[in-house]
C-alpha cells in the first residue's frame, strides 16, 4: 500500500466523511496511458472473446511491445448489482467473470481497465458508482484491475466531491488503480484528483465538423485540449479522448472516417500533446497504413517522453500552424507543422521560436524516419492538406525569457506586471510596479525564498534584475532552475489617466516569447479597457 492509501485508510477510518486534501501524488500514470478501448469501435456490443481477441491482437501486432498496454472495458460490461450491493458483469457476456479476464490480461503482460460513473446510473444506463464507491474500488482490487475510467452521465451530486470519493476509494483499495477522469473538460481540480481527465467531449471518427458530427471532431479536440496545456505533468495529463485512427467510418461510435493523412495528423498531434494514446479500432483487421500510424515507434516516443510537457501552439498563420513540445535533453524539441487548409502548403519553424536561438539544429523527420540535415535559423517543408510534419529538432537551449515590448507610440504610465507560475503542481505569484514605460526593465522570475499563502507561493519571485535607458521593454528572466510548467503574466497600464487590463498564458515557460503591449482596439467595460493589448509578436 502506498503512504497516501495508508493515510487515506486511517482517515477513513477514524471519520468516513473526511476528505483527505492530498495531491493525486499516487506514484502512477508518469507518462501518459497506452492501450486499447472498446468504446469507439464496439460501443455496448462487447463480450469477453471481443476483448480477448482485441488483447491477443495487442501481443501479435507488436502493440503491447511498443506500449500498448491497457485493455480498458468501456461502458456495458456490468448490468446489475447483487443482494450484497456488489457490481456484478454481464453473466451471458462475462461468463468467466471479471477476475478470469484480468487474468488473462495479466498472463499476456496487459493491463486491465473498467469503466463505471459517478451517478447512479452510467451513460448507457447501467448501474453507477454513487454511494458505492469504496465497495467498487474494492471489487476492481479483487479483480486485478489497474484503471477506472469514471463517467458524468445521471449525476445530481458535487461534481469535484464525487470523483475526490472514487479517488479515496481507489487510493483506499490497496491496488495501484489509475484514475481517468471523464468529465468532458477540463476541471481546476483534476490533476490533484486523477491521474488522466477529458478536455472534450467524445472524438467522433470525423477529422472536421459536418453537418452530421454528433460530438467532437479531431480537430476541435485539439483546439480545446491546447487550453490546458500547462497543467500536464508527469502524474497528469489531460486526455483529449480516445484515438480513432483506423475506423475508416466503421466504428459503432459514428463519423464519416478520415483519410490516412487526417488520421496521421490525429496520431502526431495527440503524441505533441502528451495525450493518452488509446486505440479504439478493432486491432484484429488493421490494414498496413492504420499499423504504420500506431506502431510509429518515434511518435510513440515523442508521447512518452518523460519530461511529460503537453506541446502547445506557437505560431497560428491563418490555416498553417506551429507546434512545439520541449523534450528530455538539451534543445530538444517535437515539432509539428499542420497544415489544416485542404492544399499542400509551405511551413517554416524559425529555431527562437521554439526557444533554440538563432543558430543551427539538425532535424529528423518522424514520420518518414529520416535525418534530414542541419538547418540555420529554422526548417521549412511542404505539407500535404489536413497533414502534419512530426520533426525532432536538436539546437542549443536559449535561456527562458519573456520580453514586454512598448509598441503603444502614447504615453504608458502605472505599468504594473504580475506574473503566476507553476512549479510541481503549486502555483507561484507576484507582481512588480514597473511605472512609467519609457525604460528598460529586467525582471527576475524565481521561485526560491518565497512564503506560503494557503494554496499558493506569493513574495518577491518577479525581483528587478538592472534598469538601464534603452527601447521601452520589460524583460522577465527565469533565473529559476526548476521546470516551469506555465506562466501568466498579466499586465495594467494607464494611458491619459485611463486603466488597461491583460493577461496572457505561457505553457511551459520555454525559450523566448515576445509581447507586444499595444493598449489600440481594446474595448471600455465602465471602468477600463480589456481587449488583447498584450500580444504575442
Ligand atoms: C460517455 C463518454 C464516452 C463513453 C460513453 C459510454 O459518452 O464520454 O467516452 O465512455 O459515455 O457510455
Amino acid at each position: 500500500m502506498t503512504l497516501t492509501a495508508l493515510v487515506s485508510t486511517l482517515a477513513a477510518v477514524v471519520d468516513a466523511g473526511t476528505q483527505p486534501a492530498a495531491a493525486i501524488e499516487n506514484g502512477l500514470g508518469r507518462t501518459p496511458v497506452m492501450g486499447w478501448n472498446s468504446w469507439n469501435y464496439y460501443q455496448c456490443n462487447i463480450d469477453e472473446n471481443v476483448v480477448k481477441k482485441q488483447a491477443d491482437a495487442l501481443v501479435s501486432t507488436g502493440m503491447r511491445d511498443a506500449g500498448y498496454k491497457f485493455v480498458n472495458l468501456d461502458d456495458c460490461w456490468q448490468t446489475s448489482r447483487d443482494s450484497s450491493g456488489n457490481i456484478v458483469a454481464d453473466p451471458e457476456r462475462f461468463p468467466s467473470g471479471m477476475k478470469a479476464l484480468g487474468d488473462y490480461l495479466h498472463a499476456r503482460g496487459l493491463k486491465f481497465g473498467v469503466y463505471s460513473d459517478r451517478g447512479t446510473q452510467t451513460c448507457a444506463e447501467r448501474p453507477g458508482s454513487q454511494g458505492y464507491e469504496y465497495q467498487d474500488a474494492r471489487s476492481y482490487a479483487s479483480w486485478g484491475v489497474d484503471l477506472l475510467k469514471y463517467d458524468n452521465c445521471h449525476a445530481t451530486l458535487d461534481q469535484k466531491t464525487q470523483y475526490e470519493t472514487m479517488r479515496d476509494a481507489l487510493d483506499a483499495s490497496g491496488r495501484d488503480i489509475i484514475l481517468s477522469i471523464c468529465a468532458w473538460g477540463f476541471k481546476s481540480w483534476a490533476p490533484k484528483t486523477g491521474n488522466m481527465s477529458r478536455s472534450t467531449g467524445d472524438v467522433m471518427d470525423d477529422y472536421t465538423r459536418n453537418s452530421q458530427t454528433e460530438f467532437t471532431p479531431v480537430d476541435e479536440a485539439i483546439d480545446k485540449n491546447n487550453a490546458f496545456a500547462m497543467y500536464a505533468h508527469p502524474g497528469f495529463f489531460n486526455d483529449p479522448d480516445m484515438l480513432q485512427v483506423g475506423n475508416y467510418g466503421n466504428g459503432d461510435g459514428g463519423g464519416l472516417g478520415m483519410t490516412d493523412t487526417e488520421y496521421q495528423t490525429h496520431f502526431s498531434m495527440w503524441a505533441l500533446m502528451a495525450a493518452p494514446l488509446i486505440a479504439g479500432n478493432d486491432l484484429t483487421s488493421m490494414n498496413a497504413a492504420t499499423r504504420k500510424i500506431l506502431l510509429n515507434p518515434e511518435v510513440i516516443a515523442v508521447d512518452q517522453d518523460p519530461l511529460g510537457v503537453q506541446g502547445r501552439k506557437i505560431r497560428d498563420i491563418g490555416d498553417t500552424e506551429v507546434w512545439s513540445k520541449k523534450l528530455q535533453g538539451n534543445g530538444v524539441r517535437a515539432v509539428a507543422l499542420w497544415n489544416r487548409s485542404t492544399s499542400a502548403k509551405s511551413i517554416r519553424v524559425d529555431w527562437r521560436d521554439i526557444g533554440l536561438g538563432t543558430g543551427s539544429a539538425t532535424v529528423r523527420d518522424l514520420h518518414d524516419r529520416a535525418d534530414r540535415g542541419t538547418h540555420t535559423g529554422g526548417y521549412s517543408v511542404s505539407v500535404p492538406g489536413h497533414g502534419v510534419a512530426l520533426l525532432r529538432v536538436t539546437g542549443a537551449e536559449t535561456p527562458d525569457v519573456v520580453k514586454i515590448t512598448k509598441t503603444d507610440t502614447r504615453t504608458i504610465t502605472d505599468l504594473q506586471v504580475r506574473t503566476e507560475f507553476l512549479i510541481n503542481d503549486e502555483w507561484h505569484d507576484d507582481h512588480e510596479d514597473v511605472g512609467t514605460f519609457n525604460d528598460s526593465t529586467a525582471l527576475n522570475l524565481n521561485g526560491n525564498g518565497a512564503t506560503r499563502d494557503g494554496n499558493k507561493w506569493v513574495g518577491n519571485l518577479l525581483k528587478t534584475a538592472s534598469s538601464s535607458a534603452g527601447p521601452a521593454v520589460v524583460t522577465i528572466n527565469r533565473t529559476d532552475p526548476r521546470f516551469i510548467y506555465g506562466a501568466r503574466v498579466h499586465v495594467t497600464f494607464k494611458i491619459n489617466g485611463e486603466q488597461y487590463t491583460d493577461f496572457e498564458e505561457l505553457a511551459p515557460l520555454s525559450g523566448t516569447t515576445n509581447y507586444q503591449l499595444n493598449a489600440n482596439g481594446g474595448t471600455w467595460n465602465g471602468s477600463q479597457y480589456k481587449g488583447n493589448f498584450l500580444r504575442i509578436q
